[in-house]
């Protein structure tokens, strides 16, 4: 069958490489389940994979499978699958466990171990493929109702898993009731994060570089938040016009913007951080002031990446309201589709230059 993979450590080497089908005796006990992939979406990730900046191959191979956000269909489980049928729609987690305490509980997301499985990133192969096998309990069961917007499940457990991480956190709190919320970023994360938090109630205020109008702008005011341009309303002025916000999510990619968060924070406010920043920028910060602040305003900040089962689940289920609540929403993310894997070179020349698109992703087969 069909791959795209990459020589990790050689930029740019992306390239169709043929493997043999799966089958679902590969995995143990019976538990083996076969997947048809049907879309699968590329992010910054990738782009930095294909750059050479991360990722690693699986041991005995000198490429790996790239793609990690999947959507695909059952089409054979072994003799112990019992939740999952050939026909069901899933999506694949990412990671695997390792060895620390919480990898054996299940929450690889947590792991702290120094080397980490995720597949189509570091050491495991992943989804750009004509078929993938996995163990069931790493499948999620998408409904047959979310199928057109399933392939973004992956990138909004990456927020299911921010959110409840602050919500958790803010028990500390016994009467923590968040009103407003601020958004830094408006690609694929920060406009889930948007929507899973009016979904839960919040004023939702989003700051993003592009000017209005853009689509991304209007996604955000179709379901009822704020879209500030920074060059027009530095986050400074939003915090003081808008804020202070009870809860921030940062997903701009661009590190400065933590600081300029953490004086948007209100007192008791939680800052969740999503940003993978591979570089080594430095900046000035007013180091007294931000830490006064925080010390004074009992504020907290979190890193979180990666997400577990259950952020899979609740992402199901968020998704969901979302189509009941803001019908076909989700599919509008979906601005850029690359038909079959055999245009990988598309996939990644959009991705290099993504000239309004929100999802690129490939149609691997047919929903
Ligand atoms: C993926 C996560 C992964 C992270 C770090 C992100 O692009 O969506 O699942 O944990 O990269 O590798
Ligand atoms: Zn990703």
């Amino acid at each position: 069958m069909k791959t795209v993979a990459v020589f990790p450590g050689r930029p740019n080497s992306v390239h169709l490489a043929e493997m043999p089908k799966p089958s679902v005796d590969e995995v143990p006990d019976g538990r083996g389940v076969l997947v048809k992939v049907l879309r699968v979406g590329v992010d910054g990730t990738d782009r930095e994979i294909n750059a050479a900046e991360y990722g690693a191959a699986p041991e005995g191979f000198d490429f790996l499978v790239i793609g990690h956000e999947s959507f695909g269909r059952v089409v054979a489980v072994g003799p112990k699958v019992a939740e999952l049928a050939p026909g069901d729609y899933v999506v694949a987690m990412v990671r695997r466990p390792g060895a620390s305490i919480y990898d054996r509980i299940g929450l690889q997301d947590m792991t702290t171990d120094d080397v980490y499985f995720e597949r189509g990133i570091n050491l495991r192969h992943g989804f750009l493929a004509e078929y993938y096998v996995d163990d069931a309990a790493y499948l999620v069961r998408i409904p047959p109702g979310l199928k057109e917007a399933g392939v973004l499940l992956e990138p909004f457990t990456v927020v299911e898993k921010g959110i409840a991480q602050a919500y958790e956190i803010q028990r500390r709190m016994r009467v923590w009731q968040p009103r407003r919320a601020a958004v830094m970023g408006a690609g694929t994360i920060g406009l889930l994060a948007a929507a899973a938090l009016r979904l839960r109630g919040l004023e939702v205020t989003c700051f993003a570089l592009a000017p209005k109008p853009n689509l991304n702008a209007e996604l955000v005011e179709a379901i009822g938040g704020r879209y500030l341009a920074t060059g027009e309303v530095p986050i400074s002025e939003g915090a003081l016009r808008f804020g202070p916000f009870d809860l921030i999510f940062e997903a701009t990619g661009f590190s400065p913007v933590v600081f300029d968060s953490m004086r948007a924070l209100a007192r008791n406010g939680v800052l969740v951080l999503s940003s993978v920043t591979g570089g080594d920028r430095r900046i000035e910060v007013p180091a007294d002031r931000i830490n006064l602040e925080f010390v004074l305003g009992n504020k907290v900040m979190v890193g979180t990446v990666n997400a577990a089962r259950e952020h899979f689940e609740a992402g199901v289920r968020d998704m969901a309201q979302a189509e009941a609540q803001y019908p076909g929403w989700l599919s509008r993310l979906l601005t850029d589709p690359v038909k079959g894997l055999a245009n990988y070179s598309t996939l990644f020349s959009k991705l290099a230059n993504p000239n309004g698109a929100i999802k690129v992703f490939c149609e691997v087969a047919d929903l």
